[in-house]
């Protein structure tokens, strides 16, 4: 049976709740190793691929995420449709904590990534249309189906991916909310083009663990109650990702 849906954790989801007949299935990729095995099994009879961005351990930071490898790696397993899952900050008004938003523009700040799989000598360089990075059809049925079983999501906004592991200035946030983003995240990119370089479906659901520097009340990120807020916030996933399967998404 193929697998329908791949799915990447990111901070604070290492395991996807309620697998069954859970395979963990390690890959070789020709761009190096994925962040780790890839947790293969069923949700209410859909085959699905999980896989931790940092590590089952968060031993991998934002910058040193192989993505190349894990996106790659989806591909070879036969999944054409990933879903990231990704923790961010929120910058617009309305996406403050435990929000969990589908944005629908993304502007990369990160260096120094491994950005494109024709970053290799001798290979054809291939150009990809990236005016909307995510999927529009994958967003869509994900809202749909959030809206069926009744979780809130937000339906767009603009991704600002930064280099991390730090978190950014009050400084660095203004110019991102100058420039239009309304979310703030470290591993966005490069995974949304290398997914769009290999013709996968992707979309992305941004859970709000905190306010981004300078737009809350609090004059500093507690980093305490971004893991009681990412917590709340992924509790809501599995929830949203059967409502997705339950869309039989071919
Ligand atoms: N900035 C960048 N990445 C993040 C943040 C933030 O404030 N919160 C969670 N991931």
């Amino acid at each position: 049976m193929a697998i329908e849906l791949g799915l990447i954790g990111g901070t604070g989801l290492y395991a996807f709740p309620g697998l069954q007949q859970a395979t963990r299935v390690e890959i070789d990729t020709p761009y190096g190793a994925p962040s780790g095995a890839y947790v293969c099994g069923e949700l209410d009879g859909h085959r699905v691929a999980f896989l931790a961005r940092h590590g089952e351990t968060h031993t991998i930071a934002p910058h040193r995420v192989n993505y190349r490898a894990n996106v790659h790696g989806f591909r070879q397993l036969g999944c054409r449709r990933v879903l990231g899952i990704n923790a961010v900050g929120g910058i617009r008004y309305d996406m403050g904590p435990r929000a969990l938003v589908v944005p629908d523009q993304i502007i990369d700040y990160t260096h120094g990534r491994c950005t494109s799989f024709s970053d290799v000598a001798g290979v054809k360089v291939e150009h990809i249309d990236f005016s909307h990075p995510y999927t529009p059809q994958f967003r869509s049925r994900l809202l749909a189906a959030a809206a069926q079983a009744g979780i809130e999501l937000i339906d767009g906004g603009c991704y600002g991916a930064t280099q991390g592991p730090r978190l950014e200035t009050v400084a660095e946030i203004s110019r991102l909310r100058r420039d239009g983003c309304d979310l703030v995240g470290m591993t966005g990119m490069p995974e949304a083009a290398l997914a769009r370089e290999l013709g996968l479906e992707y979309a992305c659901v941004a859970l709000v663990a905190n306010w981004a520097a300078g737009c809350g009340d609090a004059s500093e990120i507690s980093i305490e109650e971004i893991h009681a807020h990412l917590a709340a916030a992924t509790a809501r996933i599995p929830a949203l990702v059967r409502a997705l399967l339950a869309m039989n998404l071919g």
